[in-house]
């Protein structure tokens, strides 16, 4: 079973929300698909065709810390998922791996899915080193590795509707996989995002070590989220 991760980012509003929630309930599929929302409409959304998922959760444990969301909350509003360390929050918002790494420890503490963001920021880098570095900094200091979900997602892809080629993809994604086994002796999910789209969606899923997507602009279109979901039954 894959994964197919809906990440709505800081977009609709509460009529919008109700709309695509309506729609969305609709969708069958034998994958496991997951909607993160805004957290003000995690509760909106609330039906067994799918998971609910958040953006993102605090570092630290609960308490006095103006506007921050906590995992204890997020576990009784029934989450299921978290996305960690997404690169518009390193980016925009100085988010740092030693927070990530905190962050994730404090999901698996509640049986929250960690889904870890990593990726290069510029197609000419060498990817792989700047993805080891990052995930060894996250990871050496996460408690139940395989209890967690890698998404890769190389920052120059998110948003731009440019993917790396498919064999750069693959190798990468196996490249992860293979390091995580080697160095923490685990097994864990490793899923592809960055403009993922229903024209690029039957080529990507010729990648059979990809274990699922994280979407962002496709997935706030329900016509084309749907049309991806539609697009992976058939594998
Ligand atoms: P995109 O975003 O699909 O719009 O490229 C993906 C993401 O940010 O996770």
């Amino acid at each position: 079973m894959k994964l197919i991760i809906s990440n709505l980012k800081m977009n609709m509003t509460l009529p919008e929300v109700i709309e695509y929630e309506q729609e969305l309930s609709k969708v069958n599929s034998t994958n496991e698909i997951v909607v993160c929302p805004s957290y003000p409409f995690i509760s909106y959304f609330k039906n067994n065709n799918y998971k609910v998922g958040s953006q993102n959760v605090s570092e630290v444990v609960e308490g006095s810390l103006t506007g921050e969301v906590s995992a204890k909350q997020l576990k009784s509003l029934n989450v299921k998922y978290t996305i960690v360390g997404h690169s518009e929050r390193h980016k925009y918002l100085s988010e740092t791996n030693e927070q990530v790494s905190k962050k994730v420890n404090i999901l698996l503490k509640n049986d929250i899915i960690p889904v870890i963001c990593i990726g290069e920021d510029t197609s000419l880098a060498n990817n792989v080193e700047t993805i080891e570095k990052e995930l060894i900094e996250i990871l050496d200091n996460v408690d139940n590795i395989s209890n967690t979900i890698i998404a890769y997602e190389p920052v120059w892809a998110i948003g731009t509707g440019v993917i790396p080629d498919i064999d750069s993809i693959k190798r990468t994604i196996k490249y992860i996989k293979n390091l995580i086994i080697n160095r923490y002796n685990a097994k864990v999910k490793v899923l592809y995002g960055g403009s993922v789209n229903p024209t690029n969606i039957d080529l990507l899923n010729e990648i059979e070590e990809i274990d699922g997507y994280l979407l962002g602009e496709a997935s706030l279109d329900i016509k084309k989220f749907k049309e991806i979901v539609e697009k992976m039954e058939v594998i």
